[in-house]
């Protein structure tokens, strides 16, 4: 009788889990911000030559070029040790394209009239800083800047600059990633082999026959064309790992000179590609504790790799879809 009970309440508990796979309502309520935001349209990057010749115009400066040649700055290759908090050669231009100006490269436009907000990642109201560093401790696979560091401030001073009049709260149009068809990955799984195909005859002439990419001469000069793959990229825990967020970077993006009004890739192939370069079967730093992100698994991305979920799909389907039965769309 007793281990029929114990079985009773484990399929209730299994079938009442099942209900609550990630819910993009529940990410938009916990989102909201109680007031109705002002969208942004035709933003254009504000004129270099009004940066003004001040200390302030010095850390908008400053900040750009971090973000442009980090490795020059704060790459694992810089002579002092102390300044040595990204983990690689990447920039953050290499995925913030042209500065964080390019639309649908999840660009810095919005960034600064957008923070404090809620991050589901680590479920609670994160700042601006905060949200630098993760990608420092992620996409840069290296160590948190502090948060009154000059480099901190150049960074943050830089996207304030950027964001010059977009009102608080604000949508600007181009902010973010597109999205691939999300009836694709609802009804199938990504293809990593059908995406080895895309990669050969789309990637692997700038980024390399092994995802390794091509390194300028000489220390601390970064790429040419960044790593996908190997020690030197971003590690398991960046957003460029997930899937949905990685094929919804790469069809605006690349092969370099896509947007999102001229693309290279269908949604299929950059689907695939995705797959292709974050499978297991390659190698990538790996990111400590990323068992801790997502707390909240009714907001834990639909394509993070790691449980418990809140649905009954197992890890590999997380990884590589198909996402039906994995999220709740919007009501
Ligand atoms: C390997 C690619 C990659 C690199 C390198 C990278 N990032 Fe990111 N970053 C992303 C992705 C992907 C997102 C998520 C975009 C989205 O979900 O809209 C993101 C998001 C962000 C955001 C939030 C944007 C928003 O719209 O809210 C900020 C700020 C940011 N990154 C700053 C940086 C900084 C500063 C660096 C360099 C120190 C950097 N990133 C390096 C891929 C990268
Ligand atoms: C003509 C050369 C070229 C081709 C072809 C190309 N890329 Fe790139 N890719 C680049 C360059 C250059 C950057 C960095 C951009 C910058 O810093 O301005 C980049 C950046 C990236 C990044 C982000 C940085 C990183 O290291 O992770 C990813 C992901 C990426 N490419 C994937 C792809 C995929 C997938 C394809 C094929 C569908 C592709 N690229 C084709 C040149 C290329």
């Amino acid at each position: 009788m007793k281990k029929v009970s114990i079985l009773g309440t484990a399929l209730l508990f299994l079938g009442a889990s099942g209900l609550f796979a990630f819910d993009v309502g529940e990410l938009a309520k916990r989102s909201d911000h109680g007031f109705k935001p002002v969208v942004v349209k035709d933003w254009q990057a504000p004129d270099e030559k009004t940066i003004p010749n001040n200390m302030f115009g010095e850390y908008v400066r400053y900040g750009k070029a971090l973000v442009q040649e980090t490795y020059k700055y704060i790459g694992p290759e810089v002579n002092d040790p102390k300044m040595r908090y990204a983990g690689n050669n990447l920039s953050c231009n290499n995925c913030h394209l042209d500065a964080g100006t390019k639309k649908y490269s999840a660009g810095f436009m919005g960034v600064f009239a957008n923070f404090p907000q809620y991050r589901p990642r680590e479920n609670t109201i994160g700042n601006i800083e905060e949200r630098i560093n993760g990608c420092m401790q992620r996409s840069m696979n290296g160590k948190p800047l502090p948060e009154n560091s000059k480099e901190m401030k150049a960074m943050v001073s830089y996207m304030y600059w950027l964001g010059q009049g977009v009102p608080i709260g604000a949508k600007v149009e181009g902010v973010s990633l597109v999205k691939v068809d999300r009836k694709i990955i609802m009804s199938r799984a990504a293809d990593p082999i059908a995406g080895e195909k895309v990669y050969k005859e789309m990637c692997a002439s700038c980024h390399g026959d092994n995802g390794q990419g091509v390194k300028r001469e000489g220390k601390a000069m970064g790429y040419e064309f960044p790593p996908l793959w190997g020690k030197d990229t971003y590690n398991t825990g960046a957003g460029m790992f997930r899937l949905i967020k990685s094929a919804d970077w790469i069809v605006a993006n690349m092969p370099l000179g896509a947007t999102s009004d001229a693309r290279i890739l269908s949604d299929d192939q950059a689907y695939d590609v995705a797959a292709y370069m974050n499978n297991y079967d390659k190698e990538r730093p790996i990111k400590a504790n990323k068992e801790k992100d997502f707390p909240d698994a009714v907001v834990r991305a639909a394509d993070s790799d790691i449980g418990p979920y809140n649905d009954d799909k197992n890890r590999h389907q997380h990884k590589f879809g198909p996402y039906k039965g994995i999220i709740i769309p919007a009501k």
